[in-house]
């Protein structure tokens, strides 16, 4: 495939998850394939475009392509994300995975109309699927980000190995501020991080904080403008699809292993807390105010 030139992910007969296609074999497995295919029907004649793949000399990148929303990411997204991330793992032609948005804008988190809609309850919401195949990844992640990277355009950071920032870059993690609680085991790493109090800001103000801070606490390993960023993980990537991937793989498993239970355990308490708050009314006092674009109303609560 020529340079530049992008395969959208057409999910097909692929589109159902592990969990799904186990599902058939349960006794009631018939009534649930019978929901799966009409959802199956339904994505088959959705392409998706909104998350894109393209694998060229050993990297795989995926790009965020949903530029009127901000990159904005709904549970399709999340679905795509989790197959990629999980195609990506078992592609012996893959050696290094690449994350990248637009110059100007890296994502704005979680589409705010969906989990109005649709919020994820159980810890297989493709949301949770996403963040679980991420954190386990086991070949390298190199990260572009330009301009906001809210939420978890922020926290998926975190489980990336290398990131690169065009100085527009802005990073917030706004979960108080919408009536949640971080989730992508963010509550311990910005910690582990930043320092406590430097993530209390981040966590409990949700204050944003920009490309230079990032550098200072270490969220990001380089600042450059923001038409180079792209470029210059792509050139990141090829330097490391060039060395031995064993090693890579190995090197990789080693530096995360000390703590991979807890970041897991964290990530899946946090699941729990999450989905139990974007039910409660902080979170929809907070969805319904960015809906109407006004100001949320939390003095009652
Ligand atoms: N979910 C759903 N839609 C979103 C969105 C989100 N997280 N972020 C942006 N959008 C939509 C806006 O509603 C708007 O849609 P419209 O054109 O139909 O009105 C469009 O994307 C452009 O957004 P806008 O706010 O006008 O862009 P901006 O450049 O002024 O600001 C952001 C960009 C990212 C700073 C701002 O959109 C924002 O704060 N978004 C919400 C981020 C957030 O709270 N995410 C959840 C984290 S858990």
């Amino acid at each position: 495939m020529a340079r530049n030139q992008v395969a959208p992910i057409v999910h097909g007969t692929q589109w159902l998850s592990p969990v799904e296609r186990k599902w058939r074999h349960l006794p009631n497995g018939g009534v649930r394939f019978r929901v799966n295919l009409l959802r199956l029907c339904f994505f088959s004649l959705t392409p998706m475009t909104d998350i894109l793949t393209h694998r060229e000399n050993g990297v795989t990148t995926v790009t965020f392509n949903r530029l009127d929303k901000k990159n904005s990411i709904t549970a399709a997204m999340y679905a795509a994300l989790a197959d990629a991330l999980d195609a990506a793992a078992s592609d012996a032609a893959t050696r290094v995975l690449v994350f990248q948005g637009h110059e100007t804008v890296f994502s704005a988190g979680n589409d705010i109309a969906d989990f109005l809609n649709n919020p994820p309850a159980e810890q297989d919401a493709p949301v949770f699927r996403f963040l679980r195949a991420l954190a386990g990844f086991p070949k390298p992640i190199v990260a572009a980000v330009c301009g906001p990277a809210v939420g978890i355009g922020t926290t998926m950071l975190f489980h990336c190995d290398l990131v690169y920032a065009g100085d527009n870059a802005a990073f917030s993690m706004p979960f108080v501020n919408l009536g949640l609680c971080p989730e992508a085991a963010s509550s311990l790493l910005t910690t582990q991080m930043m320092g406590y109090h430097r993530a209390a800001e981040a966590l409990l103000l949700g204050e944003p904080f920009m490309a230079e801070a990032a550098l200072e606490v270490g969220l990001v390993n380089r600042v450059v403008p923001p038409s180079e960023a792209n470029a210059l993980a792509q050139q990141v990537a090829a330097r490391l699809a060039a060395k031995p991937l064993s090693s890579l793989i190995e090197t990789k498993r080693l530096m995360k292993q000390g703590q991979a239970a807890t970041v897991l355990a964290q990530m899946n308490t946090e699941a729990a807390s999450f989905g139990r708050m974007l039910r409660e009314p902080a979170a929809r006092e907070a969805f319904g105010a960015f809906m109407a674009k006004r100001k949320p109303d939390f003095s009652a609560l």
